[in-house]
């Protein structure tokens, strides 16, 4: 197998009394787009704050092609970073800024200009290069903070939710340059709250939760985690422990997720509904909606983490 483009072995990182991050390890290959699934807290923005330098004081160790990351500053260079927040000058207009940050990575004449137009065009802001950025769009600036990431043709692309805030056209815009850029051999890591985003894009995912990763693998591999059985999402006026005491007498491996307004089973047979519901109605829990599920990221994240994605 090819080595791995990046291999984080046994990060940890301490904010005061809270584990951010928690004996993580992860490999990534180049060329793949790898998707960080996690909810609030998670540590998605942490690890990749490490990896971009920005955070620092940290235990376990980080390969980048085969080079210490923290040793070697030169690997920088080879890294592009498109952070939650934007990083341009809403003064300068789209071109200048590519110029300007291109020049940061040592980029200069033809190569830059060429680089320069290339994005442009990808991004689709070329009929609007030359205007302050400031007039720009929230999707249009995401477009451009992800060319500035890109300027250089980094080996690794780091992407801290870029499809945050922005409709689903500029969403689609975004997902498509992030696989361009995948096809041109760049390494992806970005991370979301979207499942229909790793959904779409990904080659492999990670579930985090709480500084750890729960698991990781393809799609396929992933969703085998829930296995073969029927998944029922049921939905209603109830609370978690209202719903626990009614149905405590079901066997611990039916019950798949148990939160506020939302019951999960999982069941060998859908023949068993029936019963459930009539067990639900009896005990005066309020139910408004019943679905049958296939195994999908959704109740892998569910089975992992015990609780559903917000988006
Ligand atoms: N600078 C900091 N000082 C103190 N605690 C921090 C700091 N940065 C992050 N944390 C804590 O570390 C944990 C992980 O935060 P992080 O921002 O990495 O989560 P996340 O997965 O990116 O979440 P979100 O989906 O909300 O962006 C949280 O409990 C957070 O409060
Ligand atoms: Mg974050």
């Amino acid at each position: 197998m090819n080595e791995p483009i990046l291999a984080i072995r046994g990060l940890t990182k301490q904010f005061g009394e809270i584990r951010a991050l928690d004996d993580l390890d992860l490999d990534l290959r180049a060329g793949e787009v790898f998707g960080l699934l996690g909810p609030n807290g998670a540590g998605k923005t942490t690890l990749i704050s490490i990896l971009s330098g920005t955070v620092r004081d940290f235990g376990g160790s980080v390969r980048f092609q085969g080079k210490d990351l923290f040793r070697d500053r030169e690997l920088r260079a080879e890294m592009g970073i498109v952070p939650q927040d934007m990083a341009f000058f809403e003064e300068l207009g789209a071109r200048e800024n590519l110029y300007f940050w291109g020049g940061l990575y040592k980029l200069s004449g033809q190569e830059l200009r060429r680089r320069t137009d290339y994005l442009l065009e990808t991004v689709e802001l070329n009929d609007r290069a030359k205007e302050p950025v400031k007039n720009f769009s929230g999707g249009m600036k995401r477009r451009l903070n992800l060319a500035i990431g890109l300027i250089h043709q980094p080996r690794l692309l780091l992407l801290d939710e870029p499809t945050v805030g922005i409709d689903v056209q500029a969403k689609v815009k975004i997902l498509d340059i992030i696989r361009r850029a995948a096809a041109d051999h760049t390494a992806v890591v970005f991370t979301t709250h979207q499942l229909a985003e790793v959904e779409s894009l990904c080659d492999r995912v990670a579930i985090m939760d709480k500084g750890r990763i729960l698991a990781q693998g393809t799609l396929d591999e992933l969703t085998r985690i829930v296995g073969e059985r029927e998944i029922i999402r049921i939905s209603g006026e109830f609370s978690a422990f209202e719903i626990s005491q009614v149905l405590g007498n079901l066997p611990a491996s039916d019950l798949f997720a148990i939160e506020d307004h939302n019951l999960t089973l999982a069941l060998d047979s859908t023949a068993q509904i029936p019963g459930i519901l009539e067990t639900l109605f009896q005990g005066n829990v309020a139910v408004s909606d019943l679905k049958i599920q296939s195994p999908n990221l959704e109740t892998v994240f569910l089975k992992l983490t015990g609780r559903s994605l917000r988006d």
